[in-house]
C-alpha cells in the first residue's frame, strides 16, 4: 500500500478514509460488504471448511461479506444464517439470510432453524473496544468464549469452527478449550488482517461431540 506516515498518522490513497488498503479497494471491486472477506477466504483455501450444501452459522455476521462468502461456497444447496446485534443491509442469495439478535439470548426462530445440529460456526465477533489491551482482549475472549459454547450446543460430530479472537489474556484458556474438544485446532493469522491488529483466528477441525 502507496502509505506513508504523516505526524504519527497512516495515511492511505484515500484521505477521506485513512485506512483504505488493497483489501478495501477489492473487496469494493469484487462487490463484498467488507474487507473482511478475505480473511475467511484464506482461511477456507488453506483449511477447506466450507463444503457444498453446508448448514452454516456466522455469529456476528454484519456487514456481511463473510454471509457473502460463505454462501457462495456453500452454493445453492447450502443454508447460511448470520446473526448480528445491526442488521446486514445487503441483497443476499437464497440461501442466506441474515437476522438481528445478541448470541447470550439466540431467539426461538434461530433455535429452531438450528435443529438437529450444524456443519460449521464462524464467528468474526468483535466487541466494543476501550484502546485498553487487557480490557479489550479480555472482552474478546468472552465473545469467542461465548460462541465455543454455543458451537458445542449445535455442531454435528465432524464439523468446523472459526473464532475471531484478541491475542491477549484468555488466549491460552480459550485454545485449550478448542483443542479439547475438536479433532484438530489451528491458529492462523490471514495475510489480510491489519498488520497493527491484535486479532487472530483459532480454527476447530473436527469437532468430536460433546466430551
Ligand atoms: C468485525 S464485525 C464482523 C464482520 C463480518 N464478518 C463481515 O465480514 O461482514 C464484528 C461484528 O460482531 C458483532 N457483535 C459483537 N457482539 C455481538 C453479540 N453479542 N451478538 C451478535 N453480534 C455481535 C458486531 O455488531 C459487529 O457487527
Amino acid at each position: 500500500m502507496a502509505a506513508k506516515k504523516a505526524k504519527g498518522k497512516v495515511v492511505g490513497k484515500n484521505p477521506a478514509n485513512p485506512w483504505e488498503d488493497h483489501y478495501t479497494r477489492l473487496a469494493r471491486k469484487e462487490a463484498y460488504a467488507a474487507r473482511s472477506v478475505y480473511k475467511l477466504k484464506e482461511i477456507h483455501t488453506k483449511y477447506d471448511i466450507l463444503k457444498e450444501g453446508a448448514r452454516i452459522l456466522d455469529l456476528g455476521c454484519a456487514p456481511g461479506s463473510w454471509l457473502q462468502y460463505a454462501a457462495e461456497m456453500a452454493g445453492s444447496s447450502g443454508d447460511v444464517l448470520g446473526v448480528d446485534l445491526k442488521p446486514v443491509l445487503l441483497a443476499l442469495p437464497p440461501q442466506a439470510r441474515a437476522v438481528v439478535g445478541d448470541i447470550y439470548d439466540l431467539s426461538p426462530e434461530i433455535r429452531t432453524w438450528i435443529g438437529s445440529g450444524l456443519d460449521v460456526v464462524l464467528s468474526d465477533m468483535a466487541p466494543a473496544t476501550t484502546g485498553m489491551g487487557d480490557v479489550d482482549a479480555l472482552r474478546s475472549a468472552a465473545l469467542s468464549e461465548a460462541a465455543l459454547f454455543l458451537a458445542s450446543e449445535v455442531l454435528l460430530q465432524g464439523g468446523h469452527f472459526v473464532c475471531k479472537i484478541f491475542q491477549g489474556r484468555g488466549f491460552d484458556p480459550f485454545v485449550a478449550e478448542v483443542r479439547r474438544l475438536f479433532e484438530k485446532e489451528r491458529i492462523f493469522k490471514p495475510q489480510s488482517c491489519r498488520k497493527q491488529s491484535r486479532e487472530i483466528y483459532v480454527i476447530g477441525l473436527g469437532f468430536q461431540g460433546r466430551i
